[in-house]
C-alpha cells in the first residue's frame, strides 16, 4: 500500500501535511499493534482465570469434603469418649492414671467411693497420697526403675496391696497396672478393686475354721487319750522295772555303781519320755491358734515313727520308709499335721492287728514331690484293707469298726488337711491293705494362698 492511495482514502486526511499523515498513521498503526497485544493479553489472562477458578472451585469441593470428614471423625471421637466417660464413672474399680512424676491425672468416681477422695482433691497431687508411708518411700523408685529399664512384675499382673483412705485407714485393693504412651510421654492406669469385704469373708473363714480345729480337737482328745494313756503306760512300766533292779543293785554287798548309773539314766530317759507325751497331749488341746512354722516333713514322720516304735516292735511290724530327700519345707501348723500322721500310723498299726500270726505285716510310708507344688505323703499297710460297704463311709465323723474306736480321726485328719489346703484319700484293696495319701502344699505354693 503506497502513502497516496491511503491519504485519498481516509476523509479529513487530504489537507493534512502528507508528513504529518504519515505521522498519524504510524502512531495509528502503533496504537493498533497494541491493542491488539492487550486483547492477546486479556485473552490469556481471561483463560487463566478461567482455570485457576476451576481449580479453587475443585479445592474449596475437596475442603468441604474435608472439612465434613473431619466434622464426622470429631462426632465420632466424641460419642466415643462419652461412651469411655460413662464406663470410666460408672466402673465399679477405681481407676487412676498417673504420669511419669507419680502425678495423678485422672480418677474416675470410684476412686471416692474406694478411697474417699474425688478426683479435683487428686489431679495433680502425688500418687503417694494414696499409700501406707513405707510404700510410698519406694513408690517413686519403682517408677524410675520401671521407666529406666522397662521391667515390672506388676504391669499386667493384679497384685493385693493396702492403700489409705482419705480418713487414715487402710483400705485392701487388688491393684493391676497398665501404661501407655502419648506424644512420647508415658502414663500409667491403675484399676483398683476395694477387697475388704472379700478379706472379712477370707477371715470369717479362717475364724471358723479355727473354731472347728478347736472343737475337733476337743474330740481328737478323747479318742486319742486312751492311746496316749497306753503310750504313757509303756515308759512308766520300764520306769518301774528299772527302779526294782536298781533297789536290788543297792541291796547287794559289793554296789556295782557304773551299773546302777548306766540303769538311773534309761530310767530317767523314761521319765523325759512319758512327760513329752503328755505336754504334747497338753500343747495340742490349748493351742487354739494354729501357728504356722517351716516344718521339714520328713523329720515329723521320723518323730511319729518313734512315738509308735513301741507298737510297730510289739506287733513285729516291718517297717519300710521311702523319703523323697528333694522335699521342701511346708508351711504348716506342725502339732496338728502330727496328729494326722499319728492317727494314720496308729490306724494302720489297728488294722494289722488280727491278722494271722504268721502273716508278715508291712508298714510302708514314702514322700515325694508331686510337680513343686505338692508334696505327697503315703501310708500303706497290709492289712485287711476296707470292705467296699465301708469306702463310702470311713471318712464320716463316728464311723469306727472298732470296739473302742470313736469314729473321729479321719473326719478330723481330713478337717485339718483341707485348712491346710491340702487334701486327704486313699486307696483300698480288700483283703491286701490299703494306702492313704496326704498333699500339702510346698511353701513356694502355700504362700500363694
Ligand atoms: N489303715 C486302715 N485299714 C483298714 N481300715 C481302716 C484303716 N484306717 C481307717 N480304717 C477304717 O476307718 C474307720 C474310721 O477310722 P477313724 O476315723 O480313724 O476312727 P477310729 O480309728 O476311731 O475307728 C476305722 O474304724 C476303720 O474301719
Ligand atoms: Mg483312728
Amino acid at each position: 500500500m503506497t502513502s497516496e492511495s491511503n491519504s485519498s482514502a481516509v476523509p479529513g486526511f487530504c489537507d493534512k501535511a502528507p508528513a504529518e499523515v504519515a505521522e498519524l498513521r504510524k502512531c495509528l498503526s502503533i496504537a493498533q499493534q497494541s491493542l491488539l497485544a492487550s486483547e492477546e493479553r486479556i485473552g490469556t489472562l481471561e483463560r487463566r482465570l478461567a482455570e485457576q477458578t476451576r481449580e479453587l472451585t475443585e479445592s474449596n469441593q475437596a475442603l468441604r469434603r474435608n472439612i465434613a470428614a473431619l466434622e464426622e471423625s470429631k462426632q465420632r471421637l466424641r460419642e466415643r469418649e462419652a461412651k469411655l466417660n460413662s464406663i470410666f464413672n460408672a466402673a465399679v474399680e477405681g481407676i487412676i492414671t498417673i504420669d511419669r512424676n507419680g502425678c495423678v491425672v485422672t480418677a474416675n468416681a470410684a476412686v471416692k467411693a474406694i478411697l474417699g477422695y474425688t478426683e479435683e482433691e487428686l489431679v495433680g497431687r502425688s500418687i503417694n497420697l494414696l499409700m501406707p508411708p513405707e510404700q510410698a518411700v519406694q513408690h517413686g523408685r519403682y517408677i524410675k526403675d520401671y521407666i529406666d529399664h522397662g521391667h515390672s512384675k506388676i504391669i499386667g499382673s493384679i497384685r493385693e496391696v493396702e492403700a489409705r483412705h482419705k480418713g487414715g485407714w487402710s483400705v485392701p485393693l487388688d491393684l493391676s497396672l497398665a501404661e501407655f504412651c502419648i506424644d512420647g510421654e508415658i502414663y500409667f492406669t491403675g484399676i483398683l478393686r476395694d477387697t475388704t469385704q472379700r478379706k472379712l469373708q477370707e477371715q470369717e473363714n479362717r475364724e471358723h475354721l479355727e473354731e472347728l480345729a478347736h472343737v475337733t480337737r476337743l474330740g481328737l482328745m478323747g479318742e486319742m487319750a486312751s492311746g496316749i494313756a497306753h503310750e504313757v503306760n509303756q515308759p512308766l512300766t520300764a520306769i518301774v522295772a528299772y527302779t526294782e533292779v536298781s533297789l536290788n543293785l543297792l541291796k547287794m554287798s559289793q554296789l556295782d555303781t557304773e551299773k546302777l548309773a548306766g540303769i538311773l539314766a534309761k530310767t530317767h530317759q523314761q521319765a523325759l519320755r512319758a512327760g513329752q507325751i503328755i505336754h504334747r497331749m497338753r500343747d495340742f488341746i490349748r493351742s487354739k491358734t494354729a501357728t504356722r512354722t517351716l516344718v521339714c516333713i520328713n523329720q515329723l514322720i521320723r518323730d511319729c515313727i518313734g512315738l509308735c516304735a513301741d507298737d510297730i516292735k510289739l506287733q513285729d511290724i516291718k517297717l519300710g520308709l521311702d523319703l523323697a530327700d528333694d522335699l521342701p519345707p511346708v508351711y504348716v501348723n506342725e502339732v496338728q499335721i502330727e496328729q494326722v500322721l499319728l492317727n494314720l500310723l496308729r490306724n494302720a498299726i489297728e488294722a494289722m492287728k488280727d491278722l494271722a500270726h504268721d502273716h508278715p505285716r508291712r508298714l510302708a510310708i514314702h514322700t515325694r514331690l508331686d510337680g513343686r507344688r505338692f508334696i505327697e505323703i503315703g501310708v500303706e499297710d497290709n492289712g485287711p484293707g476296707i470292705a467296699t460297704a465301708e469306702l463310702a463311709k470311713i471318712m464320716t465323723p463316728f464311723h469306727t469298726t472298732k470296739k473302742n474306736g470313736m469314729g473321729m480321726g479321719l473326719s478330723i485328719s481330713r478337717s485339718l488337711i483341707e485348712a491346710h489346703h491340702g487334701t486327704l484319700r486313699f486307696t483300698s484293696l480288700p483283703g491286701s491293705g490299703c494306702t492313704f495319701y496326704i498333699t500339702l502344699p510346698s511353701k513356694e505354693q502355700a504362700n500363694g494362698f
